[in-house]
């Protein structure tokens, strides 16, 4: 992207901001209790932090468990590679679980469940699980896959819905440090085959369905197409959503597929943690990136472990007695970080729900809410403003007094989204952090300290402890309406992306002279130093939190026999934040001569088939042409002017500039 087309973005994104210049100062009742008091007590920890990195995430890390104690705590010297708490032994299930229960919290509730379906039978479960209970689970599941010949070092695809089994899965392999790498329940066979097969992924689990919106999804089903293509995957581990009662669709390839109940039969529920070296790898978690191939990014176990347990104990201001809710799929990394790691080196306890929002009506979060007496609700922007369509009422049937602090996290929050939360939701009572952070990061960035970080509506505030943010122009000079930077390593900065270590430097390292890592927004600083994301500035697109790169659906497209080339941009969309424009052209030996609306099918057909239904354009678009340069670059800001009704920015730089014309025309007539 040319500097014009990323300021032209950050433009975009950042109208309706710089009205909203309300400050929220925290009550005294949080600051008395908070762990830092007020702005300054963080300024003072912030100051400490970045004067003395190895002080202070060694203070942290030290509050958790060790096998063995570091011999330092950052090594730089393979730069961006960094090396956090070398030769320190940990695992990060072992203080999940064992450090916990040695803490007197064995009989403590870890996981409250509830699974979406309500009318009485089977389908519809609430269950309480303690931190003994989930141990033995998670032993039981570890010796199982033990039993399959699992074994340190292994990678292992997960693909499962948001039921408890899914946290115990993923402990169970960090336990014996198996690599995990979940794939979102969203994502299509194609999707999950070219995961497993980057990753060689020697097994995959799954079940045989879990319900979202009322409907029964078939998953096994889904794994088997997948791996009749995955020559590393030699077995399917297959859990079954209504014990006793599997899906009769479940087909179960002998040799290849076992039932956990029979695999876990008779098994012991105790097995060893592995004592693992901080650096080796605890998961995988493939991210869309600017190209059409998605990107394994890899984490460590110490450093990603001291980044879950110190974000989620600051940012959220979490307590013993707090339930905390994170709506986030684990297929997620924020379900990675806050649904099942954050939560439970905390010894807090975390609710999980299987399903959607609206099922069976809109007031499902609420009466979730009001049941369990969640007291912390992290949720995302793209939520947030579907319950304001949903409207009021549905809250207000519900008693939410049990809240006490709100986060949103998945794209910018527009102010006025933030404001009904805050009213809404938070009875103007509720702290709200806006978090900022990525796949890449492991953990927060930027986010609000609840009791001493006053907020402003829309803005993700100051830097967390121990991160170094900067806003830069082009060319590395600090700015106050630029790019995002990040300037010192974190614990929880990956260790780069699986297989090509030269796409990590290249696309995260190369932009500053290496000094800066780039994690691909805008933002902008205000006078008072708090930063303002104003979203990505290069072709990724966050569609309801989702990230998907316009690359990857772009080689779609191209894979169908009519298509000649195609662009697709994000545009803005009311509900998800951004949607995906896709502009078409189509093979002269096509053109004229299709149907177009069946055409647009068939192409979203494809999305679905290669990505998954929730990577799907909000419109197809077949234009005779695309706004290109000379050098033949396409200018995908005069697309996103064309979506979005703009007026045109400069077309000098273009080749044939009737060509945005053309493509306007066609664009309004398909719409009528
Ligand atoms: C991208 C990362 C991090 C968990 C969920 C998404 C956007 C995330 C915020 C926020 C503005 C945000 C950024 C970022 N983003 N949180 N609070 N304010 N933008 O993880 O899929 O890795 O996406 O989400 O654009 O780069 P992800």
């Amino acid at each position: 992207m040319s500097t014009e087309e990323i300021d032209d973005v950050r433009k975009a994104s950042a109208e309706g901001f710089a009205s909203a210049d309300q400050i929220f100062h925290p009550s005294t009742d949080f600051v008395q209790k908070a762990r830092v008091q007020g702005l300054d007590g963080y300024r003072a920890l912030y100051e400490r932090s970045i004067q003395d990195l190895d002080g202070f995430w060694g203070d942290e890390a030290s509050q958790l468990h060790w096998f063995e104690r570091w011999s330092a705590v950052l090594d730089e010297s393979r730069k961006p590679f960094f090396r956090w708490f070398v030769d320190g032994k940990t695992n990060i299930a072992y203080n999940c679980l064992d450090a916990q229960i040695a803490k007197g919290l064995g009989d403590k509730t870890a996981i409250v469940y509830e699974a979406e379906p309500t009318e009485a039978g089977s389908a519809s479960e609430i269950r309480k699980i303690t931190y003994r209970e989930l141990l033995s689970e998670v032993c039981r599941f570890a010796n199982v896959l033990k039993g399959l010949g699992l074994k340190k070092g292994d990678t292992v695809a997960i693909y499962m819905p948001m039921v408890p089994e899914l946290a115990i899965a993923v402990l169970a392999c960090a336990r014996i440090g198996v690599i995990h790498s979940v794939v979102f329940g969203g994502f299509s066979a194609e999707a999950i085959r070219d995961r497993v097969n980057d990753a060689s992924s020697k097994a995959v689990i799954t079940m045989d369905g879990g319900y979202r919106r009322g409907k029964f999804l078939a998953l096994k089903q889904t794994v088997d197409e997948a791996v009749a293509e995955c020559p590393s995957c030699a077995h399917v581990l297959v859990l079954e959503r209504h014990s006793g009662k599997p899906d009769p669709s479940c087909q179960m390839k002998p040799g290849r597929d076992v039932w956990y109940h029979e695999a876990a039969s008779g098994v012991s529920s105790e097995c060893p943690a592995e004592a693992l070296e901080s650096n080796e790898m605890l998961f995988l978690l493939y991210t869309s990136g600017s190209t059409g191939k998605p990107k394994g990014i890899m984490h460590s176990v110490g450093g990603y472990m001291v980044h879950a347990y110190t974000t989620n104990k600051y940012s959220f201001d979490l307590r013993g007695d707090d339930l905390f809710w994170c709506t986030a799929d684990v297929g997620w990394v924020t379900g990675h970080t806050y649904v099942v790691y954050g939560p439970l080196l905390n010894g807090a306890s975390v609710l999980m729900y299987e399903g959607a929002p609206d099922a069976p009506d809109f007031g499902r979060f609420w009466k979730i809410i009001q049941d369990h007496k969640v007291t912390i609700f992290y949720t995302a922007p793209t939520a947030i403003r579907a319950f304001m369509k949903w409207g009021d009422d549905w809250l207000k049937k519900h008693d939410l007094s049990s809240l006490r602090l709100l986060g949103s996290v998945g794209e910018p929050i527009n102010p006025e989204a933030w404001l009904w939360f805050h009213k809404n939701v938070g009875a103007e009572r509720c702290p709200i952090v806006d978090t900022w952070w990525q796949t890449e990061t492991g953990g927060h960035m930027i986010t609000p300290i609840p009791g001493c970080t006053p907020t402003k509506p829309g803005s993700a505030t100051l830097p967390f402890f121990g991160i170094d943010a900067a806003v830069l122009d082009e060319h590395g000079n600090e700015t106050d309406h630029g790019i995002l930077a990040i300037r010192k390593p974190w614990p929880g900065i990956t260790q780069g992306i699986f297989g090509d270590p030269q796409r990590y430097i290249d696309t995260y390292w190369n932009r500053w002279g290496g000094q800066y890592y780039f994690p691909g927004d805008g933002a902008i600083r205000d006078k008072d130093g708090y930063l303002w994301i104003t979203g990505r500035v290069d072709d990724v697109v966050n569609v309801s939190g989702h990230r998907i790169g316009t690359a990857e659906l772009e080689a779609v497209f191209i894979e169908h026999e009519a298509v000649a080339e195609s662009a697709v941009v994000g545009v803005k969309h009311e509900l998800k934040g951004q949607g995906l424009m896709a502009f078409v052209i189509l093979k002269s030996a096509f053109a004229g001569k299709v149907d177009e609306t069946d055409l647009a099918k068939k192409l979203n057909a494809m999305v679905d088939a290669k990505i998954g239904k929730f990577a799907r354009p909000e419109r197809i678009v077949f234009v005779p042409d695309l706004p290109k340069t000379r050098s033949g670059k396409i200018m995908r800001r005069l697309l996103r002017d064309i979506s979005e009704g703009r007026e045109l920015g400069n077309v000098t730089t273009l080749a044939d500039p009737s060509v945005v014309e053309a493509i306007r025309t066609k664009f309004q007539s398909a719409k009528a």
